[in-house]
């Protein structure tokens, strides 16, 4: 057979472990040929490819981003998009695609499997955690790392100035990362998108904090938690071609407010793509691993329209259209245990 591997939406690390296993076990193992598409859906619309080999991937392993580059690109946004691509795929003689992606590649990924016969197997990545049908995403591991460490660094400096430090983590719909960087960082308040905030609670439970001793605070807050509507001003920054809004901007909001609102003196930080770059942790190499192996087990069965996902211990295949049925999101059951330590 001959294979198509692409990686599609925010890169994220583990990227590269990923595309190392699918084309070291697809071409060792199961004696395929491996092409891989540039820059998401962008390669097999425009025909930007090149073959890969185990040259080609050896000592990908422990690097960040991604070899084969990715992009934004809506198929569907193309006129004429999902037929240029069978159209493409076709005189490339590609059996089929394994598509790396998060919630919009997969999206996309699904749409051209159910309604245009594209042969796909997806991979599920991202940093914010948010695929309904995985326990876990690749890429969020290491993104938790980062945040947790920025955070150890922030208490410090946040208590030599008796400062309130509002750090801002990426997280769009789903709060996984401010949640958990949070908890592991001993957070005063976390902000998820799941849960709309009153600034008057945020600015009560740092001035209590402070009232019965501390001096500081860490409010930790996910780039798109939103404030109860008519409580602060928010701001849009224009859209992308899968029509999500260009997030971030939240923590300096929160930090004016808080000062003005306090009188503490206030300082933001955003971490932004720190998050996404750099050298993957050991856990999502293995995860990343893992599901690559599965997702080229499946293109070589010709189990079409299946997605590697974790359930509990194992790596299951489950219908790709279940990827992006339904976002995974905090529950609140769960986020109770941070609230513990609020204020
Ligand atoms: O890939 C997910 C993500 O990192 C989100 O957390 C964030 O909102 C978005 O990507 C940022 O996208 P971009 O790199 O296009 O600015």
């Amino acid at each position: 057979m001959r294979i198509g591997v692409l990686t599609g939406g925010g890169d994220c690390p583990g990227l590269n472990a990923a595309i190392r296993a699918i084309v070291r076990k697809g071409i060792d193992h199961h004696g395929h040929a491996m092409v891989g598409f540039r820059d998401g859906w962008r390669g097999p619309l425009e025909n930007a490819y090149s073959e890969l080999t185990p040259q080609s991937t050896r000592g990908i392993l422990p690097r960040g981003g991604t070899i084969l580059g990715t992009s934004r690109t809506n198929p569907f946004k193309r006129e004429g998009g999902p037929e240029q691509l069978k159209e493409n795929l076709a005189a490339l003689h590609i059996d089929g695609l394994i598509a790396i992606g998060g919630e919009d590649t997969l999206g996309a990924a699904a749409r051209l499997h159910g309604d245009h016969d594209v042969p796909v197997v997806g991979v599920p990545k991202t940093i914010d955690n948010d695929l309904g049908a995985t326990d876990q995403t690749f890429g969020f591991d290491t993104a938790l790392h980062v945040a947790s460490e920025a955070i150890d660094r922030l208490h410090t400096t946040a208590e030599s100035h008796n400062r309130v430090m509002v750090v801002e983590v990426m997280g769009r719909h789903a709060g996984w990362i401010a949640f958990h960087s949070g908890l592991a960082g001993g957070a005063d308040v976390i902000l998820i998108p799941e849960r709309p905030f009153d600034v008057d609670e945020v600015c009560s439970l740092i001035a209590r904090r402070h009232s019965s001793g501390p001096s500081f605070s860490i409010v930790v807050v996910a780039e798109g938690a939103l404030p109860l509507e008519g409580t602060m001003e928010t701001v849009s920054a224009g859209t992308d071609e899968f029509g999500h809004e260009r997030l971030g901007g939240i923590g300096h909001r929160l930090e004016r407010e808080i000062e003005e609102r306090t009188g503490f003196e206030t300082r933001a930080t955003v971490l932004g793509h720190t998050q996404r770059g750099g050298t993957p942790t050991a856990f999502d190499r293995v995860l990343a691993t893992r599901f690559g192996i599965a997702a080229i087990d499946a293109a070589s069965e010709g189990r079409w329209g299946t997605m590697a996902a974790l359930r509990g211990p194992a790596v299951e295949l489950v219908p790709l259209a279940d990827a992006v049925a339904q976002l995974r999101t905090v529950p609140d059951a769960e986020f109770e245990v941070a609230k513990t330590f609020f204020g």
